[in-house]
């Protein structure tokens, strides 16, 4: 079978490491580096309104478990279509919008409703059978239509409980809420929450495990 144009493009991705932080080297002039996380690149492809989502090396499992998880989700407006799937990438719809993480970090207010657009689409996942995780502030992106939608379903797939939208939605309703609460709140200040949140939970489960 002929290869196809999306799997020549993820091929012409290469990453590199330094100081224990992956780095893209290099790409096809087509691909245009529009985000990165913990398991991967994901590019804008020129002339299309998808992205191609390039896992880094030894990630491959992880692009397994993605693809079958947003098989099951398939056909729900929450999340992003998937167009192809390949060894170490998935090409899907491109949502043009702000991550919440953005939001917060410019100012842009996050009202109530879509607290409730994400339940619904998380309520949907259950339905399908996934065990939805890892939902933070980059995995959740709000259109220009002020509609939301749900990115990064790997961890969808995991036997274990996460508690963090759980946790983010008690954040939201206990400070966020409050009417002299900062509604921007700089980067930093969110990076470190989060590292606290992180270290906390490991915690937790350690102390639990004893
Ligand atoms: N379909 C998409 N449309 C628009 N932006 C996306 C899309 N998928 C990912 N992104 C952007 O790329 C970033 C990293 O992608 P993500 O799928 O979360 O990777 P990882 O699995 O490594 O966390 C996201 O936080 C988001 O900003
Ligand atoms: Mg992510």
């Amino acid at each position: 079978m002929k290869p196809s144009r999306y799997n020549d493009l993820a091929s012409t991705v290469l990453f590199t490491k330094r100081n224990r932080r992956i780095k893209v080297l290099r790409h096809h002039g087509d691909l245009k580096l529009y985000g990165m996380g913990r398991s991967a690149a994901v590019f804008r492809i020129k002339n299309e309104n998808r992205v191609i989502k390039v896992f880094y090396p030894a990630f491959e499992k992880t692009a397994i478990e993605e693809k079958q998880n947003y098989e099951k989700l398939n056909g729900n407006p929450y999340y992003p279509t998937i167009y192809e799937a390949g060894i170490n990438y998935l090409v899907m719809d491109f949502i043009e919008g702000k991550t919440f993480f953005e939001c917060l970090a410019e100012g842009i207010p996050l009202k109530p409703h879509y607290i409730e657009q994400v339940d619904n689409g998380l309520q949907f996942a259950k339905a399908a059978g996934l065990n939805p995780s890892d939902i933070h502030l980059h995995n959740l992106i709000l259109t220009k239509e002020d509609e939301v939608r749900i990115i990064d379903v790997a961890r969808f797939s995991q036997e274990k409980k996460c508690t963090q939208w759980d946790d983010l939605k008690i954040g939201y309703t206990r400070y966020y809420q409050r009417p002299f609460f900062p509604k921007k709140i700089p980067k930093w200040v969110m990076y470190s929450v989060s590292k606290f949140y992180r270290l906390y939970k490991y915690l937790a489960i350690k102390r639990g495990k004893e």
